[in-house]
């Protein structure tokens, strides 16, 4: 027997979410909906773990939701919901603060960028943050969890906190007979591939496109028109050399490395068929093509968000839909979970 194939995967509403979450994530979800049960989470209890305005946090939600059902995730196939409405996260949670080890922690490097210098006044919940992430999918004991570059060392933690709950209560694991092959949770596959795994800033190939770069230049946002798409694309940073015409020639040239990658993710290729019709040419040329090619992919997206945006309480109920099919499944896994660990109910 093995674990039937199920996806998992979260991004947080705190910002505007980006052409990166886009291309490294939101848009690998689609496809899967055709092999795997697929669960989709706007992970607000993440967000929080830095400062949130309320009204700002409803709707970056709101926002993250309508992005989902914009790229085609169809929330009658797929579960979409917000992770604040499934109690059991925080639950599992607590378990696994109890099963990872300060050292694990300690050595996550996106906490260590996020705390900097000031690592004495960061949130708790900033510090157990990968213990959520990993309550987050096996709660659902997913194998598979589609993510960016970024989060790889978040995934290798929950495969870490996955072995050691299986072994520390192998016993009782087996005494009841809730493993499969001695496992009870899985040990989930990231699911990393594809031109456009890290996303680069449009300022400086050598920066991740992110949500709190303070420069609206270097990302193009989920909700730019048309007019801002082409102009951000037009303006960023290059070197001045041509393409080249092998994917050797992109080595030391972050900023066409970046470019190609976006181009082959917006129209499904590989870098190399890209610059096997591009290489040769200037930007002159490669420029005003990848913008025609992001406003045609984009712009259709951004106004489908604003259109379901006009509606929060059909957002709202779909969201609180997903969120008692994640119940379901998430109660069976806790309620297995208690009497593992031998908590009386
Ligand atoms: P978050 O919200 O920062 O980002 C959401 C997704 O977008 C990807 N991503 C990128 N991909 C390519 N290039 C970029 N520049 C770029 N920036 C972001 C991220 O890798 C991610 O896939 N901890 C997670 C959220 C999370 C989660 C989970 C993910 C919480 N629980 C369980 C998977 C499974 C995060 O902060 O992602």
């Amino acid at each position: 027997m093995t674990f039937s194939p199920r996806v998992f995967s979260g991004i947080q509403p705190s910002g505007d979410l980006h052409l990166g979450n886009y291309l490294g994530a939101i848009r690998r979800f689609v496809p899967l909906q055709e092999t795997h049960a697929t669960i989709y989470c706007v992970v607000d209890m993440h967000a929080i773990t830095v400062w949130q305005e309320p009204d700002a946090l409803r709707r970056a939600t709101r926002e993250v939701a309508a992005a989902f059902i914009a790229a085609g995730v169809d929330p009658k196939r797929s579960i979409v919901f917000n992770q604040s409405q499934v109690v059991q996260h925080a639950e599992l949670a607590w378990v696994f603060n109890c099963i990872a080890r300060m050292g694990w922690m300690a050595r996550m490097t996106q906490f260590k960028d996020k705390a900097g210098k000031n690592s004495e006044n960061v949130s708790l919940g900033l510090f157990a943050y990968p213990s959520l992430m990993a309550a987050d999918i096996l709660l659902y004991k997913a194998t598979h969890v589609p993510v960016g570059d970024d989060q790889k060392q978040h995934l290798e933690l929950a495969r870490d906190i996955a072995a050691k709950f299986n072994n520390d209560y192998a016993a009782s694991i087996a005494e009841r007979d809730l493993g499969i092959d001695g496992q009870f949770f899985p040990i989930t596959e990231p699911l990393i591939a594809g031109p456009a795994t890290r996303i680069m800033s449009l300022r400086d190939g050598t920066k991740k496109m992110s949500k709190s770069d303070p420069s609206d230049q270097s990302r193009i946002s989920l909700l730019d028109d048309a007019d801002a798409i082409a102009k951000k694309i037009k303006k960023a940073t290059t070197d001045p050399a041509e393409l080249p015409l092998e994917l050797e020639g992109l080595k030391d040239r972050p900023e066409a490395d970046n470019l190609v990658g976006i181009y082959a993710a917006l129209s499904d290729r590989t870098k190399a068929e890209v610059l096997a019709e591009f290489g040769g040419q200037g930007w002159g040329k490669f420029k005003p093509a990848l913008a025609e090619l992001a406003v045609a992919v984009l712009s259709p997206m951004g106004t489908e968000m604003r259109r379901l945006l006009e509606d929060p309480q059909t957002i709202d109920a779909v969201l609180r839909d997903g969120a008692e099919r994640a119940s379901a499944i998430a109660e069976q896994t806790m309620t297995q979970v208690r009497d593992i660990i031998g908590f009386i109910r």
